[in-house]
């Protein structure tokens, strides 16, 4: 671990105005400063920094945190590599000792190293190599492309990295999954004669390879690297590095199945595409995508794996999609995959393609599980309702989770308030009858306030007494761990206080409330709305004690408490 001590002097010395102003150019706007948000699409701009608070916050995705969060979330990196990017540039050490189990941190830069190595190895390789360089001709990438994307060749041979790395029988390599040990003990090079794809994480470094046969090579197709500590097929994306600018631009990403589909639609200008690697579409995949944009295009081949696919995709989007967020499928003719059809078509016939053929989500739910059941006979309709209801459960987006049940009801000719009774849906009517109450937030229990208010100005801890912070409501639990950070350290200002909150059961309450007192002018006199809350605590906490103590016979009452309740009353 990282002394706390030493995370919260980094985080006095840096300004997080400047931290994100070098990477998201800011703009004063009032006390704050403003500029359109780096995590979603979007046109005017919600994204705020606090220079007294020491936090940003976007009001239109939620996105939110300190310098430290920042850098996790814009650069793709973990917490201590965010603390080191910081105390650079601020021209602070991380203390020695602190750097967490050092052999695992070691061994991924070690790791990373030989990866790089072997990147820039296969790449040396390709130039040498006429055939795989007219494989990838005759596929019709550029030299250029070719470069964009990494691409290298294995040669064939055995044990080629020997005049890679110095000691071949490193076990560092059999890990990176670059060389494989057999049962008789002996190692040889795993990729061989093959065209390299290789893998790249969000920060750019190389964590995988993909490596394709040439004509008349042997099985199978593509060969792709194990999973690694450094590289986990569920939850990275192929080309999403290279595809960062353009989707941005683009306001939408397209996923597709392999590594050549990506690079033959960047090859024709398309260059907002990205692949899954060999797996299905998963639930992070889609959490990853979502950071970078609202729109989203699942694009597969027209065959029965592809129609596979694209029911796997819809079933990790449910649970991920927001109101905002527009995930639609695409299906190419049964004979084409993207990369043929952009070959064929060029960037504008897969465009318009594309513009006219994408199904949103909803209509292929409704399609998918309508041609499942007759709707024409009561039996249909009801097999038609069951299958339906627990998908449509899983949508958490109020908006769409509504619409997705209208339309179910319409589709069966049953009216809403009966597709809520057999569905249980208790939000319904209420959704249905008050759009605008079910939008409004509920009030903030007076934890909640007095939480915010700490947050606001740790200083007034001091003046809160634990004492009337019984209740078990999530909102008090947050207040009493942050007043226990605020007794251990009493000088935190705001940032600080969130970022040690990260520790803490209630990390997402804390940051949550640091977002909530973003347009909070830096010289609110807070002091008479905090004696107030206070008051109304002890008034609460009064009553329940009385309450306790009147359940009780006045037989059963030791006199301490008799004169308790006396003085209560
Ligand atoms: P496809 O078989 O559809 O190949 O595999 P493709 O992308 O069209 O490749 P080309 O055009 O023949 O070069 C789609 C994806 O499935 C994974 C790879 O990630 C590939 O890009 N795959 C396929 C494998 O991992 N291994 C295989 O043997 C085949
Ligand atoms: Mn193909």
């Amino acid at each position: 671990m990282i002394p706390q001590d030493f995370i919260q002097s980094l985080l006095s010395r840096v300004d997080i105005v400047d931290v994100i102003d070098r990477r998201v150019p800011l703009k004063k706007a009032g006390a704050n400063y403003q500029a359109c948000c780096p995590f979603h699409n979007e046109k005017s701009p919600s994204f705020t920094v606090s220079p007294t608070k020491q936090f940003y916050h976007c009001f239109g995705c939620g996105a939110h945190g300190t310098a430290i969060g920042f850098l996790m979330e814009y650069a793709g990196l973990s917490y201590v590599d965010a603390i080191k990017a910081l105390a650079d540039q601020a021209g602070m050490v991380v203390p020695e000792s602190a750097v967490p189990n050092p052999v695992r941190v070691q061994q991924a830069a070690g790791l990373l190293e030989v990866m790089r190595r072997a990147e820039q190895y296969y790449r040396q390789q390709l130039k040498h190599s006429a055939a795989a360089i007219a494989y990838l001709k005759k596929r019709g990438l550029t030299g250029e492309i070719a470069a964009r994307f990494g691409l290298g060749y294995a040669p064939d041979g055995w044990q080629n990295l020997e005049a890679v790395f110095e000691q071949y029988a490193d076990p560092i390599l059999p890990e990176a999954g670059l060389v494989i040990v057999n049962d008789a003990g002996q190692r040889y090079d795993r990729f061989r004669d093959r065209v390299m794809f290789p893998i790249v994480n969000q920060k750019g470094d190389v964590i995988g390879f993909g490596g394709r046969v040439m004509d008349g090579g042997g099985e199978p197709k593509y060969l792709n690297s194990p999973e690694t500590p450094l590289f986990q097929k569920g939850s990275e994306l192929y080309g999403l590095f290279q595809a960062r600018r353009a989707i941005r631009d683009a306001g939408r990403v397209i996923v597709v199945e392999g590594y050549m589909d990506v690079v033959a639609l960047a090859q024709h200008g398309v260059e907002y595409a990205v692949a899954t690697l060999g797996t299905a579409t998963t639930a992070v995949h889609i959490q990853k995508l979502l950071r970078h944009t609202d729109e989203i295009v699942f694009c597969f081949d027209g065959d029965s794996a592809g129609q596979r696919a694209a029911w796997r995709a819809l079933e990790h989007s449910l649970p991920m999609v927001s109101d905002s967020s527009r995930l639609g499928f695409l299906f190419l003719p049964e004979t084409h995959d993207p990369d043929s059809y952009v070959r064929e078509f060029g960037r504008d016939g897969f465009e318009a393609f594309m513009a006219q053929s994408v199904v949103p989500l909803s209509a292929y739910l409704f399609k998918q599980i309508a041609q499942q059941h007759d709707l024409t006979a009561d039996e249909g309709k009801s097999a038609f309702l069951k299958a339906l209801q627990p998908l449509i459960a899983q949508v958490v987006a109020p908006g769409l989770a509504l619409m997705l049940r209208k339309r179910a009801a319409e589709l069966v000719q049953v009216d809403m308030a009966e597709l809520a009774v057999l569905w249980n849906v208790k939000t319904t009517r209420a959704a249905v009858a008050s759009p605008a109450r079910a939008r409004r937030p509920a009030p903030a229990s007076i934890s909640r306030q007095l939480l915010r208010m700490v947050l606001f100005s740790p200083a007034l801890a001091q003046q809160l007494s634990e004492d009337l912070l019984q209740q078990s409501d999530n909102d008090t639990q947050t207040l009493r761990e942050v007043l226990a950070i605020l007794r251990e350290y009493p000088h935190l200002d705001t940032a600080m206080l969130i970022e040690q909150g990260r520790h803490q059961a209630h990390a997402v309450d804390i940051e949550q409330c640091g977002a909530e007192i973003m347009d909070w002018e830096a010289d609110f006199d807070l002091l008479p709305e905090f004696n107030l809350a206070v008051e109304q605590l002890r008034t609460t906490s009064k009553q329940s004690r009385m309450q306790v103590l009147a359940q009780k016979s006045l037989r059963d009452l030791t006199e301490e408490e008799k004169k308790e309740l006396q003085q209560l009353r």
